[in-house]
C-alpha cells in the first residue's frame, strides 16, 4: 500500500502519521508533503525517519493508493483534483469540497456506505460536527432529531499549530492576537471564523454539514461556537429535540451508547481526559421531557475530529472495495 500525507507537519497531519502508525495496515511506502517551510524535516513512522518533501503537482504521478490532505482549502482546491486523477482515493480535511453535492462527506460510522465503489475525493467533516454526530446519530436513527441547540468549547489546536503557538505565547505573557480575534489565554472568544448573516463560518459548517451527513434538510441546528483556552479537545453542550417520544432515560443512554466508537459514562469527562484518544465521550445525559434531552460531548479534535476520521475513511473504503482475500493481503 502506498500512502501520501499532504500537510504532514501540521497539527492534524502529525496525528495522521501517528494514527496510521497504530493501524494494522501494511504501509509499503509513506510519503510526507508540506510547504517549502518544512521541506527537509523528518518525521518518524514505525521506527523509520521519513523526509518531508515540498509539495508539487508532479508528485502525485508517482501513484498512491490513498492520499490524505490536511493543508487547508487553498492547497486542497489546487492539488486534490490532481491527486485524485492518479490515486484510488483522496481524503481531504479542509472545507474545500464538503458542500459539493458530488462529493461524499463522510463519518464512516454514520454514512461509510457512501464509500462503496467510490473513487475520487472524499471530504472529512468539520471537527465539531464529527463528534456531535457520533454522539447523536443513533438517536436520529431511532427517534429522528428535529432540533439541535449546541454550544461548543473548542480548543486552540483547532486553529492549527499557529493557534497552539499563539496560545502558548500568551500563557507566557505576550498578548498579540493574530490567529484569534481576541486574547485567548485566560479568556473565551464567542467567534470562530468570519460572520455571514450573523452566523459564524464555524456555525455554518455545523448547520450545513449536519444536514448533509444525516441526509436531513428538515433538521434545524442552532450552534454557538466558542474558542476556549484548552490545548487539545473540543467539548459541546448539546440540547436536542426529537420528533418521536423517547421511551425512557435508560433507552436514551442505551441508544447513544450503541454508537460505534462512542462511550457513555457517568464520570465527568473533560478535554484533558480525552487528548490522544480515538473515542467520543458522552456524559451529563439528561432527559428533560419525552422529546428533549441534553448531553455533554468531548473528543480529541485533532484525532476524532480530523486524523482518526480520515484514517477510518481509508480503512472503511479499503474494506468495502476489496474482496476479503485482498483485504487480508493488504492488512
Ligand atoms: N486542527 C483541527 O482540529 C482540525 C480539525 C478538522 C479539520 N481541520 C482542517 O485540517 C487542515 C489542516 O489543519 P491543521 O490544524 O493541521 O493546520 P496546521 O497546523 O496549520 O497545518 C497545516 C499544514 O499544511 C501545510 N501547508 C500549508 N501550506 C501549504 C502549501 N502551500 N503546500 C503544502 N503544504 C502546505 C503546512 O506545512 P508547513 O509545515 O510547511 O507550514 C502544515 O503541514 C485545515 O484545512 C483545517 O481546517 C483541522
Amino acid at each position: 500500500m502506498r500512502i501520501a500525507i499532504v500537510g504532514a507537519t501540521g497539527a492534524v497531519g502529525r496525528n495522521m502519521v501517528a494514527v496510521l502508525e497504530n493501524t494494522e495496515l501494511t504501509v509499503d511506502e509513506l510519503h510526507l508533503f508540506a510547504s517549502e517551510r518544512s521541506a527537509g524535516q523528518r518525521l518518524s513512522f514505525r521506527g523509520v525517519e521519513l523526509p518531508v518533501e515540498k509539495l508539487a503537482e508532479d508528485v502525485f504521478a508517482r501513484g498512491y493508493d490513498y492520499v490524505l490532505f490536511s493543508a487547508g482549502s487553498d492547497v486542497a482546491k489546487h492539488f486534490a483534483p490532481i491527486a485524485a486523477h492518479y490515486s484510488n482515493l483522496v481524503i481531504d480535511n479542509s472545507s474545500a469540497f464538503r458542500m459539493d453535492p458530488a462529493i461524499p462527506l463522510v463519518v464512516p460510522e454514520i454514512n461509510g456506505h457512501l464509500l462503496r465503489g467510490y473513487r475520487g475525493i472524499v471530504a472529512n467533516p468539520n471537527c465539531s460536527t464529527i463528534q456531535m454526530l457520533l454522539a447523536l446519530y443513533r438517536i436520529h436513527d431511532r427517534y429522528q432529531l428535529s432540533e439541535i441547540f449546541v454550544s461548543t468549547y473548542q480548543s486552540v489546536s483547532g486553529a492549527g499549530y499557529k493557534g497552539i503557538s499563539e496560545y502558548e505565547q500568551q500563557l507566557g505573557g505576550v498578548y498579540e492576537p493574530r490567529v484569534f480575534v481576541k486574547q485567548i489565554a485566560h479568556n473565551v472568544i464567542p467567534l470562530i471564523g468570519d460572520l455571514r448573516d450573523d452566523i459564524s463560518q464555524e456555525e455554518w459548517k455545523m448547520i450545513n454539514e449536519t444536514r448533509k451527513i444525516l441526509n436531513s434538510r428538515a433538521l434545524n441546528v442552532y450552534p454557538t461556537t466558542v474558542r476556549v483556552p484548552v490545548r487539545i479537545g473540543h467539548s459541546e453542550a448539546i440540547i436536542a429535540r426529537t420528533l418521536f417520544p423517547i421511551m425512557s432515560k435508560a433507552d436514551l443512554i442505551e441508544t447513544i451508547s450503541s454508537g460505534e466508537n462512542v462511550v457513555v459514562t457517568e464520570d465527568i469527562v473533560t478535554p484533558v481526559d480525552v487528548a490522544g484518544n480515538d473515542l467520543t465521550y458522552v456524559c451529563r445525559i439528561r432527559l428533560f421531557d419525552a422529546h428533549t434531552f441534553g448531553a455533554w460531548v468531548v473528543a480529541d479534535n485533532l484525532r476524532v475530529g480530523a486524523a482518526t476520521n480520515a484514517v477510518r475513511i481509508l480503512l472503511k473504503h479499503l474494506s468495502l472495495n476489496l474482496s476479503r482475500n485482498q483485504v487480508m493481503q493488504s492488512c
